[in-house]
């Protein structure tokens, strides 16, 4: 018998096919938009290769930045010398060693794969929602095989934290270099912007699902020992962060992008970084 309230599955149609009233195309545009919008920007950044660092001990910047703390941009950091690479690779930036690590975190991100699963492959576009029968050329079946075969690697997303978790060191280190300037400790809004980066990005990390479990989730009850307490404790704010995993996921995409951009352009001499301390 049928729930008052249910909506029913779309039935045999096209693309779009539903009896939902509502604005369900809202969402996988507003995510199409935004995540592409990232990738654009961040791939760009990626062989951009200029104008991601500056200050004391910087390799690269204009010498009127010398005298300013070191700062870097999120997507080179850690930064890796090239030196070793042969001539044919000169095209290759210090960002695009590194940047596979945090990019196969939020792809396999459990979020982010039905977001972009919508947005990108329209597969399912939204809940009883008619799909495309073909994609690109393709066409699409409707059976549901889970993540096997090409998505296997979906499971890699808990090794991807350990990276993403290592990453927060460096970047949290930057934010320390960003305060040391030529006549000891100061905080300009650039150092800031870099603080609220790493914050963010800890919220994100930390209310990941692989997070929550790592801390918690392989146990059946916490014992009432000092660990089993942490654990508790632990465990407790790691789902309460849970809940906004989404609001993280954004918010921490969005300080990335807008740190990298704000060194650009102080590191091109757009903008100078005003010293608040
Ligand atoms: S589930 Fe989104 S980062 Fe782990």
């Amino acid at each position: 018998m049928a729930q008052a309230g249910t909506i029913a599955p779309a039935k045999a149609g096209g693309f779009g096919a539903t009896e939902r009233k509502d604005r369900w195309w809202v969402g996988p545009l507003a995510t199409g938009l935004g995540f592409g919008a990232f990738i654009v920007y961040s791939t760009f950044r990626a062989f951009y290769n200029g104008q991601y660092e500056l200050g004391m001990g910087a390799m690269t910047g204009p010498e009127s930045l010398k005298n300013h703390s070191y700062m870097i941009s999120p997507f080179y950091s850690p930064l890796i010398p090239l030196g070793f690479l042969p001539r044919a690779l000169a095209w290759v930036s210090p960002a695009l060693l590194i940047l596979w690590a945090p990019a196969g975190f939020r792809v396999t991100c459990y979020y982010y794969r039905k977001a972009y699963y919508r947005a990108f492959f329209l597969d399912p576009v939204a809940c009883t929602v008619g799909e495309p029968s073909s994609y690109c050329g393709f066409r699409r079946g409707h059976d549901y095989k889970g993540e096997t075969r090409l998505l296997i690697f979906q499971n890699l997303h808990r090794y991807f934290l350990y990276l993403a978790l290592l990453f927060l060191v460096f970047l949290a280190y930057d934010v320390g270099l960003a305060c040391r300037w030529p006549g000891g400790f100061g905080v300009s809004v650039g150092s800031l912007v870099m603080a609220a980066n790493v914050t963010l990005l800890t919220l994100y990390c930390t209310s990941c699902h692989s997070f929550r479990h790592v801390v918690g989730g392989r146990r059946d009850r916490f014992s009432s020992t000092g660990s089993g307490r942490v654990a508790y404790r632990l465990w407790t704010i790691a789902t309460a962060l849970n809940k906004h995993h989404m609001l993280w996921a954004w918010l921490s995409l969005f300080s990335v992008g807008f740190t990298d951009f704000y060194i650009w352009l102080v590191a091109s001499g757009t903008i100078t970084d005003i010293k608040l301390i």
